[in-house]
């Protein structure tokens, strides 16, 4: 840890005492001041804070980035003892006074989060490369994805500040955490200790610190950036060449689920010249026997993709380093690059399904319920036969809205496309036939769908059975997406 454990007690006194947390910061400066600190502008929250009590000391010191006299950092830490604080880096010398060493962020409604400080708060300094990552735009991404349902046992791989493991503790009576970083270690058991939870922490590469044990639920926002294999810094770079850590993962889950377990990672994927992306991810699962859920989310062109990642280290523009990284992407054909959410289940059937799709359009969070209920839909589908589906009752999604194009042709409107859109959830949208349309418009949930193809087939002149046999799969999809809910029996 960074602190003695009775100094992280001391710590957490001191953080309490002052009212240290996300609603006591909130309440201190006002509406405007707090929302200003969103936008890094802490103009009105140092206005707000010039009296130098402790509560106002720590916001100015590890909200607001300032340099503050020594007393009044001792003060506000007090009881723990400047020289700890001072030991565990927490606090460093600058200038005339005491800056931040750590980024101690209060977070969600009681808990507080230890991390390194941001390259944004430290100009002109890259970062080293054990930094230990703050909570940003990909660890929020899969903490909205992550499913939250209850479960004995759960792994987060690559814990760093321990953010994921914290969200875990809510709804998993174990918590294992693991990092091949010392520093990051030390980071997540303070921030375990500084909340009140015991995690188990283990340093190790990947997977290799569990092997041979298993897990309901595995997250993991590991080191995902692609690229040579070069490794510089803890928190991006795997040192596997390509997407190697993605499909690493992926060869590494069947072993590391219980029966029934899900695991959700992060990854960045190539899309190769002359190869389908979807199929080149899908192959990963090949033989692994999971049900696997891939979805894009992002993609971008490999020039903006090495800009962003040496902007995010605080890097220097070093052409050499850009050019080798871009030589490797075009000696690997690598067009493009993209960033999505891999969802595995281990269900234990012979048949897994294996989606791999772009959903890059804006989702309604949180996205794990989602993710849930698709694997649920799946289970649903896997337990009916043909019959079963026939003879169940389905209504339209909630919210199900028409898009329609036409055409202006010779005796007016002519509909030439039209797309049913999930309002939302995941926001599906799927492009119909007038048939298709007609089989959701009707799902009222009254009747069983052999009846209503049934009525569609002789409204379409088009003999039952063909159309019984062919609507099995499209409705297995519609179930799927959630378009076509099935009514209880
Ligand atoms: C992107 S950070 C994620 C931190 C945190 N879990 C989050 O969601 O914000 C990746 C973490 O993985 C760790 N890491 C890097 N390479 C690793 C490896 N080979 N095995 C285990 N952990 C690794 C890093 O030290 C870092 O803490």
């Amino acid at each position: 840890m960074l602190l003695s454990p009775a100094g992280v007690d001391q710590l957490r006194e001191a953080l309490t005492a002052a009212r240290y947390t996300s609603s006591g910061i909130a309440e201190r400066l006002g509406s405007r001041a707090t929302s200003g600190l969103a936008r890094n502008d802490f103009r009105a929250a140092l206005r707000a804070t010039m009296d130098r009590d402790p509560l106002a000391t720590l916001i100015r010191l590890f909200v607001c980035g300032q340099t503050e006299p020594e007393a009044a950092v001792r003060a506000a830490l007090a009881p723990l003892p400047l020289a700890e604080a001072l030991a565990g880096g927490l606090v460093e010398p600058y200038g005339d006074g005491l800056r931040q060493g750590v980024d101690l962020e209060p977070y969600g409604d009681n808990w507080w989060v230890l991390s390194d400080v941001p390259a944004s708060a430290r100009p002109g300094r890259p970062l080293p490369p054990d930094h230990v990552l703050g909570i940003g735009g990909a660890s929020t991404t899969l903490l909205g994805a992550t499913i939250r349902r209850p479960v004995a046992t759960a792994l987060d791989l690559g814990t760093g500040s321990g953010v994921q493991a914290l969200h875990l503790t809510e709804h998993a009576r174990s918590v294992t955490a693991t990092d091949i970083s010392d520093r990051a270690l030390r980071f997540a058991a303070t921030t375990a200790a500084l909340n009140g939870y015991r995690w188990e922490l283990l340093k190790g590469d990947l997977v290799a610190p569990v092997a041979g044990r298993r897990f309901d639920l595995v997250v993991s926002n590991p080191p995902f950036v692609v690229g040579p294999g070069t490794a510089t810094h803890s928190y991006r770079d795997s040192g596997r060449v390509g997407d190697g850590i993605a499909a690493e993962l992926a060869a590494a889950a069947p072993d590391l689920l219980t029966e029934g377990g899900t695991m959700q990672y992060l990854a960045n994927w190539l899309h190769v010249a002359g190869e389908d992306w979807g199929e080149r991810v899908a192959g990963w699962f090949t033989g692994t026997g999971l049900d696997a859920w891939v979805v894009q989310r992002e993609v971008a062109e490999p020039m903006a993709y090495v800009d962003l990642w040496l902007t995010d280290a605080g890097e220097a523009p070093d052409p050499d380093r850009i050019a080798a990284w871009l030589d490797w992407f075009d000696a690997h054909k690598v067009e493009a690059i993209g960033f999505g959410l891999i969802s595995l289940r281990r269900g234990g059937h012979d048949d897994p399904v294996v989606r791999v799709e772009d959903l890059r359009q804006q989702v309604q969070p949180p996205m794990g319920e989602q993710i849930a209920a698709w694997f649920d839909r799946q289970d649903w589908l896997r337990a009916r036969d043909e019959d079963r589906l026939l003879a169940t009752r389905f209504r339209a999604a909630d919210g199900l809205r028409l898009r329609q194009e036409a055409a202006m042709g010779d005796e007016g409107w002519v509909v030439d496309r039209q797309v049913l859109v999930m309002s939302h959830g995941l926001r599906w949208s799927e492009e119909v036939d007038p048939l298709v349309l007609a089989l959701v418009g009707g799902a009222n949930g009254q009747v069983p769908l052999r009846d209503q193809l049934a009525v569609l087939a002789l409204a379409h002149d088009v003999p039952a059975e063909d159309l019984a046999e062919a609507a099995g799969p499209i409705v297995a999809h519609l179930v799927e997406r959630g378009i076509l809910v099935p009514v209880a029996d």
